[in-house]
């Protein structure tokens, strides 16, 4: 049994999306979220720039003795775990690898989508890891850069949005595939309009449900969930800038109030 927390980074309030799903299922476990909203968004940024930042919000993490390190954002787990990994002493957990197990699992025609954002799909790491469990899945890949700023816009549901959706989806559609990754924090946000525009034949892939459910498995698995489970958790919130922004776009993703952020400097 450990008490120490859980931490947890992304560029910003998308990675939210799986501190939501963390809670849901390990409520009394103590975490800490960072928001690097200072040098969001990665998902247009280098290898190189992304995995500078990863080491620098780990360390920052790290100096807050947390027990585990979920790397939330799409973009950072598809260029830094393997560094991350390399680097730390504790145990890391992207989303990539649980949204692609959760992907072959899920498809019987063996043809896979991913969505992410540039950063993300040019990486590969989601056909890689993908290829690497089942080697006959044919993966089928679409960046989709503006649906980040629609989310941060609010216009989950948005006309606008449909026809955006529509435009990036028709390809993925055209490629006969069952299963769809959302391989980046905000698409969750989107499921209703991405769902509408793929059809309801295909089945959609939320890797913050499944990094949810890896976590929990890591921590079992290394004897380190906190001792009393049915107490709240302590939620503890650090950002880079701009912790107005993050409290108030932050509680459209986390679904409640999210109050006490702290401004730090990183970097
Ligand atoms: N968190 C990023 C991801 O999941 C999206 C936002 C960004 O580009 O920073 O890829």
């Amino acid at each position: 049994m450990d008490s120490r927390p859980i931490g947890i980074f992304d560029s910003g309030i998308g990675g939210l999306t799986v501190l939501k799903e963390v809670i849901r299922l390990l409520p009394g476990e103590d975490i800490i979220y960072l928001g690097d909203m200072a040098r969001l968004p990665y998902g247009t940024k280098s290898r190189e720039t992304v995995i500078k930042y990863a080491l620098e919000n780990a360390h920052f993490l790290i100096k807050q003795e947390i027990k585990l390190l979920v790397v939330a954002c799409n973009t950072a787990s598809s260029v830094s775990l393997s560094v991350l990994r390399d680097e730390l002493s504790i145990p890391v957990v992207g989303v990539i690898e649980a949204g692609a197990r959760a992907a072959v699992k899920a498809t019987l025609n063996g043809r896979v989508g991913i969505i992410g954002t540039r950063t993300t799909i040019h990486s590969g790491a989601y056909k890689k890891a993908i290829t690497g469990i089942n080697p006959h899945i044919k993966v089928i890949e679409q960046a989709c850069p503006l649906f980040v700023p629609l989310v941060e816009e609010g216009w989950t549901e948005d006309d606008v949005t449909v026809q955006v959706a529509k435009r990036y989806l028709v390809f993925l559609k055209d490629a006969r595939i069952d299963t769809l990754v959302l391989g980046c924090t905000h698409y969750p946000l989107l499921k209703k309009v991405i769902q509408s525009a793929m059809g309801d034949e295909v089945r959609l892939i939320d890797s913050a449900e499944e990094t949810a459910r890896e976590v929990e498995g890591v921590l079992q698995g290394g004897h380190l969930l906190c001792k009393n489970r049915s107490k709240r958790g302590i939620r503890r919130f650090f950002v880079t800038d701009d912790p107005e922004r993050f409290s108030e776009q932050g509680s459209l993703f986390l679904g409640e109030e999210i109050k006490e952020i702290q401004k730090i400097w990183i970097g």
